[in-house]
Formats: structure tokens, sequence, C-alpha cells
């Protein structure tokens, strides 16, 4: 049994998608940073040829005013109730503001490389993280399709501590969005704090977050599957694949999302855990961190192949290159569970062993995110503590990193460890074996 893992074609959902109608400010014109990545053909990297990439970045983080003046549609964690008395009304009142990249969001990109910082002081308010995406240019988002195929970054994430995560992952997009202020994000935990879902606001039923200054939930939810190729920090790193059905974009209303907003995860249509590697949890603990086989307090990349055809995704294999030396992915060595690469076989002796609900597929991604963040949820505990935290850290499964359990609390890490950031450099994609010279692991 392979990977049930439908590849999907992109126009097929974009042509149920209404017409969005969001309306675009004016104030300040909106220049995207420019990040060069290589697309390589033929073997072991030797025939990669540069591509001109550019960035942009999510519509939750932006400014949201009102269309015909200065007034906030949103202001910290609530929207203007007369500007947004109803989610139509809102829509039709309120322009999304162009960025200044650097300034505000603290997000600069240079040649081949971008760098996302933690906590930006800006003239009007203080940014807490980002979420971009490559596009292909001012208008396409780029698409990759993974089967057949590897991906290759690397990274550097000596600087950032427990409770936050450097991500680097697909989702199901749009090709295209209204002049891509109102990316139509969604993600495997079906999206609920998103400003906009589907070209309108998500103001209805709004509830605003009780730890998070500038976060809420909608009544709606946006989903499609998730592949997160990398969800890390300098302690922990996890890839995990998620599936939905559809796999698709798709909406969702209250407690018919699930995943990370409900106490019942499980009752939408994602597999809110996914499928994880993090060699910490498979019983790998000297493999991943500073002064370990993988050291963290370094660049490395970090390559990871997608094996199979079509639509038929078989394999997932990740490998890192560390000082020209190619490092395999571990063997776990906590009973039960066998191998160094992504299979079904093998997320399903995960889920027997760990005791946990997932999906049945895993899903494919397309469009390429890239993001800083911390967990207003669980303090990323689940990708590099012990989770949950009132579980036996010897139960298999529990024990993910050695971050302690009293990490990661949002306001502690947003003033202690404000300067953290990551580095994404020299993105490569093309054929399994065309972005890096494999010799020597396995
Ligand atoms: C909400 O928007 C209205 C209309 O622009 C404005 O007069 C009012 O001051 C705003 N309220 C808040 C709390 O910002």
């Amino acid at each position: 049994m392979g990977f049930s893992f439908a590849l999907r074609v992109i126009t097929a959902f974009l042509s149920t998608r209404q017409i969005a109608a969001q309306l675009i400010g004016k104030e300040q014109t909106e220049v995207h940073p420019k990040l060069q990545w290589k697309r390589c053909t033929g073997k072991g990297g030797n025939s990669c040829s540069n591509v001109a990439g550019e960035l942009v970045i999510d519509a939750n983080w932006r400014w949201l005013h009102a269309k015909d003046g200065y007034s906030n549609c949103y202001d910290g964690n609530k929207w203007n109730t007369t500007l947004c008395p109803d989610n139509k009304k809102c829509t039709a009142n309120c322009a999304l503001e162009g960025e200044d990249y650097s300034k505000t969001y603290g997000i600069t990109a240079g040649s081949n490389a971008l760098t996302l910082k933690f906590v930006t002081k800006g003239q009007y308010s203080t940014n807490i993280g980002s979420r971009v995406y490559l596009m292909k240019d001012a208008s396409n988002y780029e698409i990759f399709k993974l089967i057949g195929n590897e991906f290759t970054f690397d990274v550097d994430l000596s600087q950032l501590p427990c409770g936050l995560n450097g991500a680097l992952y697909f989702v199901s997009m749009p090709q295209k969005d209204m002049e891509l202020r109102v990316r139509s994000y969604c993600d495997a935990q079906c999206a609920r704090d998103l400003k906009y879902i589907n070209g309108e606001t998500n103001s209805e039923g709004w509830e605003p977050s009780s730890n998070d200054a500038n976060a809420g939930v909608g009544r709606k939810g946006a989903c499609c599957a998730e592949m997160d190729i990398w969800e890390a920090n300098s302690i922990s790193t996890a890839l995990t694949p998620h599936s939905c059905q559809p796999e698709g974009y798709s909406v969702c209303t209250d407690t018919g999302c699930g995943g990370t907003y409900l106490l019942d995860r499980y009752a939408g249509t994602c597999d809110a855990n996914g499928c994880d590697f993090n060699p910490f949890r498979v019983g790998v603990t000297d493999f991943y961190g500073k002064g370990m086989t993988v050291d963290t307090s370094k660049p490395f990349t970090v390559v990871t192949q997608f094996l199979g055809s079509g639509a038929n995704l078989q394999e997932i294999k990740r490998f890192y290159v560390q000082n020209n030396v190619v490092i395999a992915n571990p063997e776990p060595t906590i009973p039960g569970i066998f191998g160094n690469s992504l299979t079904q076989d093998w997320c399903d002796r995960e889920k027997e062993v760990f005791q946990e609900e997932y999906g049945e597929g895993h899903g494919d991604g397309t469009g390429a995110c890239m993001s800083l963040w911390d967990d207003h949820y669980a303090n990323m505990l689940w990708l590099d503590s012990n989770y949950p935290t009132d579980a036996d850290p010897s139960k298999p499964g529990v024990a993910r990193g050695s971050c302690d359990v009293g990490s990661g609390v949002p306001a502690d890490v947003e003033s202690q460890n404000a300067n953290a950031q990551v580095t994404f450099s020299n993105v490569k994609f093309g054929p399994v074996g065309s972005t890096f010279a494999q010799s020597g692991g396995t």
C-alpha cells in the first residue's frame, strides 16, 4: 500500500472559489522582497539554473482599514463593529494595505536568502512573526509538484530557541489571489484565525484570543492538506504530512472545523496530528541539536525526496548535509517503529505505538510557505518538549525534545527572545537526485 496521495489539479478548486471582492489600500506601495532559487535537472546538484522568485506576506499581518479613511477595521484582536457588522459589509468597507516588509515585519530577502525576524518594533505597532509565500511573479504563486521530485534548502536556526518554530511547508493554494493581498491561506488545522476566508472577511462571530493581543478565531475555517517538510527550532525538528478530505481548499464552520481551535481536534475533515517524523520522538535524542550529528548551532542543508509517480506518493526520504557530509535520517530506536523514511506503513506503526488518531491518506502540498511563529495554544511543546504535558514522558511518543514543559509561553519568548530569527536560503527543486550529491548517505 502506498500513500493514498492525490495530486490535486489546482484549477479544479480554483474554479469553485467565488470571485473575491476585497479591496486594496493605496497608502503604501507594495514592493515584494525578491528571492532567487534554483531549478535543477540532471544529477547531483550540478545542473541547476536560477529562478527569480518573490515573496508576499499573508493578509493576516496587514493593516486593514476603512476603504475611505484611516479607521482600523481590525485593531488588536477585535473588529470595528461599525465597519464590520457582518462579513459582507466588512468586506465591502475595508481595505488591505501594502506593506514595508523589513521595517514593519522584519522580513529581509537578499539574492537567495530570506530572514524572518521574530519581534519587530515598527512605527505604529510591534509585529510578532510572519508568514510569506513564494511567488513566480508579481501575481502568481509558485506551484510545486512534489511527487517524483525533491525540495532542498539551507537553514540557519541557531538563533531559534524553545517555543519558536521556523517552518517551511506546502499547502494547497490557489495559483492566484486578488492582487495577492487576500491570500486564501488554508491548512490542516482548518485555520480559523484568518481575517479573510475565500475573499470575504471572517469577522462574524469573531472571538478575540485570551492570550494573544493580535489574534482571535472567526466562525469559519479554511482547510486543506499540508505537507510540513520543516517545522523546527534549534532543539527539535519534525517532518509531517497532514491529509484532508477533500485535499484541496474547503471552508468549514464552527465545531465542524476540528483542529487546533477545539477540544475535539478530530471533529474536522483534516488529519490534525499528521504523521510526524521527529528524531527525538522516535528515540534518537542525540541526532538533532546544538553540537549533535546535525549541529543546529550552524547552518545545514535539508533535503526532502518525494518518491513515487503520478498521484501516488510511496515514500518521503530525508537527508541532511553539513560540512559536505551527507547525513541520513536516523533509524528509530523505540520498539515497534522501523525505517528512517515515511511510508504508509511507517505512519500506521507510529499511530499504533503512540496510540494516536489520525486520518488515512497524506497530503501533497503545492504552494511554498515560510513562517516564523510562537504557539498560543500549546507553547510549541508538541515539537520540542513533553506533550501532552500531563502524560508520562517515558510513554512512547510523549517526549519530543529537551525543552522544559514550562517553556514556550508566548509572553515569555516574545519578551526574552525578541531577537530570534530564522534564515532559509539556497532553495533548490528538481527530480529526485538533482539537487544534491547523495553519495555517502543512504
Ligand atoms: C470604527 O469605525 C468608525 C467608522 O470609520 C469610526 O468612526 C470609529 O471611530 C471606529 N471605532 C473604533 C473603536 O476604532
